[in-house]
């Protein structure tokens, strides 16, 4: 990874930044490429939140446990949280905002919407990007691969059986 130090701030200096260093990242989210630099403690994450507005990747635990925030970094599930930002320089992030073309809901999202696949809706950015991940090459799964895949994602409402039955749905569903 080619992560370039952008600048040091003088710790001496007045000012919440001061002794924050920065470096620039150039990543690929969503395929609109982004270079601006960026405090180097600055998870994946909060990056995508607060300084590109995505804010469909949610925020849980922060420290890896809830699946909130999973995102997908070249093509593969990670926790936003867990990463920091200039680790994803270089690289390509999709995530939940991906899903949908204009007005019409991915397959997924769809199965979703009509097999009550969520509650409060917290946890499904990161249950759509799990669920994408284990569908995309593959048909047929059974409900077992289903709560497996799911194990790293937590829902504190719907008690799993509308996520699994949207899943099976859009297994059907989504041409692929
Ligand atoms: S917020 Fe990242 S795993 Fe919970
Ligand atoms: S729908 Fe509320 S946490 Fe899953």
């Amino acid at each position: 990874m080619d992560v370039q130090q952008e600048s040091v701030v003088d710790p001496a200096a007045a000012g919440p930044a001061a002794g924050v260093q920065e470096v620039t990242i150039r990543v690929t989210v969503n395929g609109a490429v982004h270079e601006r630099p960026v405090p180097v403690r600055t998870s994946l994450v909060d990056f995508l939140r607060e300084d590109l507005g995505l804010t469909g990747s949610h925020v849980g635990c922060e420290h890896g446990v809830c699946g909130a925030c999973t995102v997908l970094l070249d093509a593969e599930p990670v926790r936003g949280c867990l990463l920091f930002a200039v680790q994803a320089d270089g690289h390509e992030v999709t995530t939940v905002e991906a899903l949908a073309t204009g007005d019409e809901l991915h397959p997924l999202q769809q199965a979703f919407w009509e097999h009550h696949g969520l509650q409060c809706g917290f946890c499904t950015p990161g249950i759509l990007l799990t669920a994408y991940d284990l569908l995309r090459e593959r048909h047929g799964v059974s409900e077992a691969e289903i709560r497996e895949a799911l194990s790293g994602n937590l829902c504190r409402c719907t008690g799993y059986q509308g996520i699994v039955r949207s899943i099976q749905a859009a297994d059907e569903s989504w041409e692929r």
